[in-house]
């Protein structure tokens, strides 16, 4: 089966102009500042599949996706959306695609929902004779049917994300682009959304989608590319990734006892990896990262009862996306 896209060494580099107005009249040569958005990234979406490129803010996820929906020409390397070039043709890449890359912004707020639809429809050459039924199909997916004949500025904004996620199913195309498609949402809007998108999955669409929230990747895709500085650092099933962490739980104790802990922290670390550990007021706070928290939360009663201490508090936190990101790249995802 063709994969849904391919992308081989794509890369984009913008040329900033640096000269100013006078420079330019007294004709002085153009210094031209080049920056590679997209470093020469290789990646495949399978066929069926939820696909997420996750990374913070400027590591070129916009741009990426501009290039598979031919909306930015690639600078180098090349890339195939459902077997065909983007470069060499364009059109038939942008006829079978859905793409949602500006989100709310690019919807008509004094028309209705269903204007909106039937404007797109039209621009999208979606057949006369099956622009109402794909219309009434479209709402019922993005779950707008009752609120179709509303105008669009009365929706909420997550009414209106869904709507223009609506807009990108209009051509029922086999795959959508959807650039950070839940950004701006509060939680619950959010949450429908990524169900909308479950849901287009199941519907067996491919879905290539872009998110700086690493929730959001690892609970929606099945497989996460992360992205960082135009490069691709990481790529693989979210459950994958988060076992290159070595550990697989984290653990933070706050311990209350008399000394200074020091023989309590040795004991703990030889159950598992002391990350951290400090003291304040008579309690120690030890974060450890280890195999099994099942294991060695026991065996850490067991410890804080052998030195005459006692364990106030235990929370056990599973490993993130974020510990993947921060042991790549040394840096923390979220601003
Ligand atoms: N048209 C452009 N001209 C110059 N630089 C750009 C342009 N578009 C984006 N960039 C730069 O490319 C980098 C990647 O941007 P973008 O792809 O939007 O990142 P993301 O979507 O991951 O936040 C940023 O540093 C941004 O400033
Ligand atoms: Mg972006």
């Amino acid at each position: 089966m063709t994969a849904a896209v391919e992308a081989r060494s794509l890369t984009k580099v913008f040329e900033r102009g640096r000269r100013t107005v006078w420079q330019r009249l007294r004709g002085e040569p153009d210094q031209r500042e080049r920056f590679t958005a997209v470093d020469s990234i290789d990646f495949t979406v399978e066929a069926g599949e939820i696909f997420g490129l996750l990374g913070p803010n400027g590591a070129g996820k916009t741009t990426t996706m501009k290039m598979l929906a031919t909306l930015l020409e690639p600078t180098n390397g090349e890339a195939l959306v459902l077997g065909i070039d983007v470069r060499s043709q364009p059109r038939d890449v942008r006829a079978r695609i859905g793409a949602m890359l500006s989100g709310e912004r690019s919807l008509y707020w004094k028309l209705t929902g269903r204007e909106n639809l039937e404007y797109f429809a039209a621009l999208y050459h979606v057949p006369p004779r099956e622009t109402r039924s794909r219309i009434d199909a479209v709402l019922a997916a993005v779950k707008l049917s009752d609120r179709a004949d509303d105008y669009v500025e009365r929706y909420s904004t997550g009414m209106r994300q869904r709507l223009a996620l609506g807009r990108a199913l209009l051509p029922d195309p086999p795959l959508l682009l959807l650039d950070e498609p839940t950004v701006g949402l509060d939680p619950q809007a959010a949450r429908d959304l990524r169900d909308r998108v479950r849901e287009l999955k199941r519907g067996g669409r491919t879905v290539l989608l872009t998110t700086h929230y690493m929730e959001e990747a690892d609970q929606l895709c099945d497989r996460v590319a992360i992205i960082d500085h135009g490069k691709i650092v990481a790529l693989d099933a979210p459950a994958a990734l988060k076992r290159t962490i070595r550990a697989e739980e984290v653990v933070r104790l706050e311990v209350g006892l008399a000394g200074d802990g020091a023989v309590l922290v040795d004991h703990l670390g030889r159950q598992g990896r002391v990350a951290h550990h400090d003291r304040e007021n008579g309690t120690l706070n030890v974060t450890v990262h280890c195999d099994s928290a099942r294991d060695f939360v026991p065996a850490a009663f067991d410890i804080a009862r052998g030195q005459g201490a006692t364990i106030k508090h235990v929370e056990v936190v599973p490993v993130t996306l974020e510990d993947v990101f921060l042991s790549l790249t040394g840096r923390e995802l979220r601003e």
